[in-house]
Parts: structure tokens; sequence; C-alpha cells
């Protein structure tokens, strides 16, 4: 029964959005490749037997084998990746462990995110870790191993880890969401060369802060850039550690409803008027205060089958759980949107112009075969005719032969019998 509505509520996830289109697009391209190899095989055919397709239109078509072929395993690798920025120790690998409802990313004194960090969904269950620019599958025993392994590698800080994590245990990784950790932005002074390395192919941006003190310029300068690199990127904001500002002893509702506000204010003017990448509606919509901290603790306590409040840090819980969560639902909505059609909207295109393409041709070749199998009908009247005319000649000439042989038949008759009678 779990099983059964977990997988109703993931098929009314916004997330499907893509996995439908993800799925359409590979069986188009499916039937594209089919039929591009079965018209190769007559074009080659035809160019075997006749001289109607020359060698360049041969190559040409199969050209479209190899083009086809190449935006098929580009869409079968397709996925959507949402990337976190933020300062040292805002919580970024907090917020993705909550999100994957584990604590799967080391977070923590001791366990600074030191590189990039990607989690993506492994098939047949298995757990492992590959480092940039190489193959080797490293093993993951268990997540202390996986913090162990990170923290002793000596990586550059814009160097990539691949993490591995079974797609079963978590819905947005079997539903193709690829999260990717960052080092601080306040650490680094390559945030060009992250961006150009990390960010290019990023559907959706989340910005953590610490909602106990403001934006600092370095995240501001980091999302600057990013906006003049990527046309109208999605950002999401996010005001971690909200628990802690309702643990503040002097602080009142009515205070902390006030913070909240010049919080939100901030943050909306920063999406709408400094980046002036959405506009006031939609940047209201992508401001939140949440804990991750405390929302991985509740998830955890779920999976154990205890009530999720077992993993309030401080008074208010509800509310910044309630709220993590509309985060997660407005985020699905915005990558798998954005998503289908950053990835899939040119690849449609592609696939339309390359069937367009061979149409052209194919008709083309057609109407040769039609020039030629006329030619050849005319060749074979003509020659009809001519047998035909030869036909009647020869009939004549028979007849004419028939005639003479019968005269001189009678002739020699004639004469023989005349003979006689002489
Ligand atoms: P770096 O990788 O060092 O850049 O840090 P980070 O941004 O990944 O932060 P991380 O998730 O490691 O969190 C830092 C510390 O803050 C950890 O001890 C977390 O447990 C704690 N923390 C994260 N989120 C929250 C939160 O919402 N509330 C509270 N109270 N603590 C949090
Ligand atoms: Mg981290």
């Amino acid at each position: 029964l779990t099983e059964s509505r977990l997988y109703q509520s993931n098929d009314k996830s916004p997330l499907q959005i893509f996995v439908r289109a993800k799925k359409k697009i590979n069986d188009i391209y499916g039937e594209i490749e089919e039929y591009v190899h079965e018209t190769t095989t007559f074009i080659n055919a035809l160019h075997a037997e006749a001289e109607i397709v020359d060698k360049a239109e041969r190559e040409l078509f199969e050209s479209y084998v190899y083009k086809v072929a190449a935006i098929r395993e580009v869409l079968q690798r397709d996925h959507m990746k949402v990337a976190f920025f933020g300062r040292t120790s805002n919580g970024k690998s907090s917020v993705i462990n909550a999100m994957l409802r584990e604590k799967i990313l080391p977070s923590g004194i001791g366990h600074t995110t030191n590189c990039f960090c990607q989690v993506e969904g492994s098939n047949g269950g298995e757990a492992y870790l590959m480092k940039e620019g190489s193959d080797e599958k490293l093993n993951v025993v268990n997540i202390k191993q996986l913090a162990n392994a990170l923290c002793q590698e000596k990586l550059c800080e814009s160097s990539l880890v691949r993490i591995f994590w079974p797609r079963e245990r978590c819905s947005l990784l079997r539903d193709d969401v690829v999260f990717v950790d960052s080092p601080g932005v306040d650490v680094s002074a390559n945030l060009d060369d992250w961006i150009d390395n990390h960010c290019l192919n990023a559907d959706v941006f989340v910005l953590v802060l610490n909602a106990e003190s403001t934006m600092t310029r370095a995240e501001k300068q980091f999302f600057h850039t990013v906006s003049q690199k990527l046309s109208k990127p999605n950002i999401f904001i996010l005001n971690n550690r909200w628990d802690a500002s309702a643990n503040e002893p002097e602080c009142q509702e009515s205070e902390l409803a006030k913070v909240k506000s010049q919080h939100t204010e901030r943050c909306i003017d920063f999406l709408t008027k400094e980046l002036k990448v959405s506009n006031e509606k939609e940047a209201a919509e992508r401001v939140f205060f949440v804990s991750a901290r405390e929302t991985l603790q509740a998830r955890i306590e779920e999976a154990k089958g205890n009530p999720p409040h077992m993993g309030a840090i401080a008074e208010g819980f509800q509310m910044r759980y309630f709220e993590f969560q509309d985060f997660e639902r407005k985020f699905e909505e915005c990558i798998s949107q954005s998503a289908v059609k950053t990835k899939f909207q040119q690849h449609s295109s592609r696939g339309k112009s390359v069937s367009g393409d061979m149409k052209s041709m194919l008709d083309n070749i057609y109407e040769r075969i039609t020039i030629f199998r006329n030619l050849k009908q005319d060749q074979k009247n003509m020659l009809t005719e001519r047998i035909q005319g030869t036909e009647t000649q020869m009939m004549q000439v028979t007849r004419e032969m028939k005639m003479k042989i019968h005269n001189m038949v009678e002739e020699v008759e004639e004469k023989v019998s005349k003979a006689l009678n002489e």
C-alpha cells in the first residue's frame, strides 16, 4: 500500500513533465533512427543498381545516421540539473541532504565541501564515486566512508566528484534530478571557472543564505556573473537556519515577522532590481525561510515511522517544514519546465529539420526516378513501334514473295504445258 501511494504521489509530481517529455522525445528519435536506417539501405541499393543517386548524396544520407545516433545518445543522458551556492557553512550540503531525505553529503565542522560534488541516480542499487578525468568506479559502502573519501581527497576546488546513489532511494534521483554542491563562494578566486565548468547547463540555481545575517558581496557578485553569462537563470533563495531565529531567547513573534519581511524585501529586490531575472510576482514565489537541518531530521524520523515533528529543533517547526515542502514543489515545477525547454526544444527542432531535409531529398530522388521511368517507357514504346513497323514490312514482303512464287509457278506450269503440247 505504501509503495502504491508513493507511486501515485510521484506520478503527480511536476517532475513527471520532464520524465514524460524525455520518454516521448526518446521514442520519437527511436523512430527517426529506424527511418534513417531504412532510407540509407534503400539509397545504397539505388546507388548500386542504377545511377539515380550519386556518391555525395549517398554520403549525405549516411551522415544523418551518425547525427541522429549522436542526438539519441545526448537525449538518453539528459537530466535536470540544480546547483547550490552560498557562503561557507550556510547549509548548502544540508539542504541537498534534506531534499534527498538522507544524510548523503558530508556537512558541518570538519566536513567543509572542498570541491564540486554532483549527486546523481545510479541503476542497479549501486553507490559509488567517480573523480574527474577517470572512469574508475570507487565503491562506497556507507555514508561515513563517503564522507571520509571526500575529505581525504586533495582536489582542486573547481574539480568535480560525481556521487552515484541508488535511484530507488530517492524520488528526485529516480526522476533524473542531478544535484551539484559547491564550496563556499567566499573561499574561491576562480568564480568564472566555476561558472564555465559547472553552471552553464544548470536549469535551476539555489542560493542558500544564512537567515541570521545578510547577503554578502561575494554571494551577490557570483550571481551577477551567472546572470551575465546565462540569459534569465532560474534562481531560488533559501534563507536557511530560520530555526535559529526562533530560538533567540528575546525574540518576539512580531520581531521575527519584521526580520522576515526585511529579508524578503532584500531578496526580491536582488532578483528583480539588481539581477533583473524575474518580476515582482515571480520573485515572491522564489524566496523561502527554512531549516534544512530540521527538515532532514524530520524526514529521517518519518522514514523510521515516527511523526516528523520529532525532528523539530525549535518552535514553529510546522511552518518551516511546510515552507520547505512548498519550496520543493515550486522548484520541481520550475526545473522540469525549464529543462524541457532548454534540453528538448533544440533537439525537437533538429529532429524536425533532419526529417524535413530527408523528405525533400527523397522527393527529389522520386522525381528523378519518375523521369527515368518515363524515359524508359518512351524507349520501350519506340522499340515496340519499330518492331510493329518491321512486322508489317515483313508481312508485305511475304505477301509479295507469295505472289511472286505463285506467278512463277503459274508461269512454269504454263511453260511446261506449252512444252508438252509442242
Ligand atoms: P561548506 O560546505 O563548508 O561550504 O558548508 P555548507 O554550506 O555545505 O554547510 P553545511 O551543510 O555543512 O552546514 C554547516 C553547519 O550548519 C552544519 O553543522 C549543519 O548541521 C548546520 N546547519 C545547516 N542547516 C542548518 C539549519 O537550518 N539550522 C541549524 N540550526 N543548523 C544548520
Ligand atoms: Mg558543504
